[in-house]
């Protein structure tokens, strides 16, 4: 080792004791008569002290040292004159006795402190140095640390970690797939995995009874704050297991990397239907960080001669706490962020309950008091509350509420970081209608398994049938999904018909798995994390990409070694890949 001790561990305990430490200069204090540096590394920071008792070629040369260096010094453990109590290594520092540069650096493009000057594309483009900063750094030690504890608790549980093939063929998991030509198959194409979904099933097939991976997906969709083209997922999938043991399992493997990795200690995961959810915060993945639960006015407010309230399919509102004292101003500034063309809302009506005791509405003329006194029992509103009501299509206008709650949310201060708010989502619908193409697609995959009960429905009304498929939601977001799946050559078969699969085409893109089933296909399960989405709400981040150490920005560019890129001509034609000009 080049190094005696890290730049992070030394204390008083070593006073007196030669050391030898590396790292990079962090910053460099010239004083006149003495020149203060701190060296980093990851473990942390020392302070060098270079003073009249220093060599004078010594001291000369610790005066050349620039930002990020990267050096080697020798020196004793001394107490600081003015100690530091806000870092480990705060009460000593480095009487330097040798000093050798092993690398110079050029002035880096931004600041490499906790508190940066460079902007995101900057960082982006120097990633190899926007690394070094604690806070990133921080985040991929947790990532580690999860990791870790997934793996522990899995293969404490007799999971066994299986790789699965990267260049597959296309599983519909409702994304776009990214294809990688095949040089030796002319004009054939891979596909990057969506999920290792088909093989985890027949891993299942295989007789592995429990199978994990941490594994990268790629998925060509629109890029968000919780999306990456490729991003990694705890997949997993179990033979021989109802629905309920699924959630235990995971609920226990929730309730363990929350123990062990932020010491915290979650209660039991409250369960809600897919119905309850949308009904109640019109979404699949309700933040339950707060409450401000949906009110359907349905019942009271129509048949008053307010025709947008008439003609209307749901009149549904949320009561904002405490938030009576809006001015007029702050009313239309929150209705036009409504009318905003992503949530498109034509309007909004608000009721206040003032502190006096009057209420009043922005439709006095068509409600008396003695009715908005009814509006305010339905809220469960009290004196200094706002509350506010949308009308329109059931589901629109639920969509439409769920962002006016997260916004409420997000100004009463509801949803703060350090608060973790889980809840399984359960019994989604089998299939949802897409206008598109005008059929039905599966809500999860196609391989998912309807209710039983519900089969029989597949017929005459397949937008009602329920599915063995549920969410993990944390603070709003979909942290993982799964299912019970299809184990069943003719269940797999009807499935594909009802997904407007021809029996050719169903054969053509799964025969391989169908034909699997009539091998002795166990009754299996299972779900997948996304783990980058866990990682960021542990660390308390809004977006996935710090918790990636090469993420892609939002075009899907790596920036730093500039990809997506060209090829030359000759791999095109080597590829047998045609270019139109
Ligand atoms: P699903 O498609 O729900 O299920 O994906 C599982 C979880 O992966 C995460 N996720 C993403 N994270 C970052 N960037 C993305 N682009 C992205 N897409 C998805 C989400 C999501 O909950 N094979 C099934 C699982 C199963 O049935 O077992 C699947 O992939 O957190």
């Amino acid at each position: 080792m080049l190094r005696t001790h890290t730049c992070g561990e030394l204390n008083i305990s070593h006073l007196g004791q030669t050391v030898t430490l590396c790292g990079w200069v962090q910053k460099s204090r010239d004083l006149g008569g003495t020149t203060f540096i701190d060296v980093r590394d990851r473990y942390g920071l020392t302070q060098l002290i270079f003073n009249t008792d220093t060599d004078a070629t010594l001291r000369e040369k610790s005066r050349g040292l620039g930002r990020e260096f990267v050096i080697k010094v020798t020196g004793d453990v001394i107490e600081r004159a003015s100690k530091n109590t806000k870092i480990p290594t705060g009460e000593i520092e480095i009487a330097v006795t040798d000093i050798e540069v092993l690398n110079a650096a050029k002035l880096p493009p931004f600041l490499i402190e906790d508190e940066t000057d460079g902007g995101e594309e900057l960082r982006a483009k120097y990633r190899y140095l926007d690394l070094r900063r604690n806070p990133i750094r921080n985040n991929l030690v947790l990532r580690h640390k999860m990791a870790q504890e997934v793996r522990k608790y899995l293969d404490k549980l007799d999971f066994i970690e299986v790789e699965t093939p990267v260049l597959i063929k296309s599983t519909p998991e409702g994304a776009r797939d990214f294809v990688v030509p095949s040089r030796m198959n002319a004009g054939e194409f891979y596909a990057l995995p969506q999920s290792p979904q088909t093989f985890k099933q027949l891993l299942m097939v295989s007789g592995f009874d429990r199978y994990f991976q941490i594994v990268k997906c790629f998925r060509d969709e629109d890029l968000r704050a919780d999306r990456q083209p490729e991003f990694t997922q705890i997949d997993c999938e179990l033979s021989f297991v109802s629905q309920e043991d699924i959630l235990n399992i995971f609920e226990g493997l929730t309730r363990h990397l929350f123990k062990t990795v932020k010491g915290i200690d979650l209660v039991e995961l409250p369960r809600m239907l897919y119905s309850d959810a949308m009904r109640l915060y019109g979404s699949d993945k309700p933040d339950l960080r707060f409450g401000m639960e949906f009110v359907d006015l349905n019942d009271i407010v129509k048949g008053k001669g307010f025709s947008i309230f008439d003609n209307a399919e749901l009149v549904v509102g949320i009561n904002a706490k405490g938030c009576a004292g809006y001015t007029r101003k702050q009313v239309d500034e929150l209705t036009e962020w409504l009318k905003r063309p992503q949530i498109g809302v034509t309007g909004m009506i608000y009721c206040r309950y003032n502190e006096d005791g009057t209420l009043k509405s922005s439709v006095d003329k068509f409600y008396s008091e003695d009715e908005l006194t009814n509006w305010a029992a339905a809220f469960n509103a009290e004196k200094g509350d706002l509350m506010l009501i949308l009308a329109g299509g059931a589901d629109k206008v639920r969509k439409q509420l769920n962002e006016l709650r997260l916004e409420m949310g997000n100004r009463l201060g509801l949803r703060d970081k350090n608060t973790f708010a889980p809840l399984w989502v359960v019994d989604f619908p089998l299939l949802e209608w897409d206008e598109e193409s005008g059929r039905y697609h599966a809500m999860h995959h196609p391989f998912t398994s309807p209710k039983p009960e519900d089969i029989a429905m597949l017929d005459t009304e397949p937008g009602a049938v329920r599915a063995n498929a549920y969410d993990l939601v944390i603070n709003g977001t979909e942290i993982g999904g799964g299912s019970i799946r299809i184990h069943d050559r003719g269940l797999q078969s009807l499935m594909f018909k009802h997904l407007g699969f021809s029996p050719e085409e169903a054969q053509k893109q799964f025969g391989f798995l169908m034909d699997a089933f009539e091998y002795g296909a166990p009754p299996h399960g299972g779900i997948a994390f996304g783990f980058d989405r866990l990682a960021s709400i542990f660390a308390g981040l809004d977006s996935i990409r710090d918790v990636i150490a090469f993420p892609k920005n939002n075009s899907g560019r790596d920036v730093m070694i500039d990809s997506p890129s060209t090829i030359a001509e000759a791999q095109m034609t080597e590829l047998k890949i045609k270019t139109t000009v």
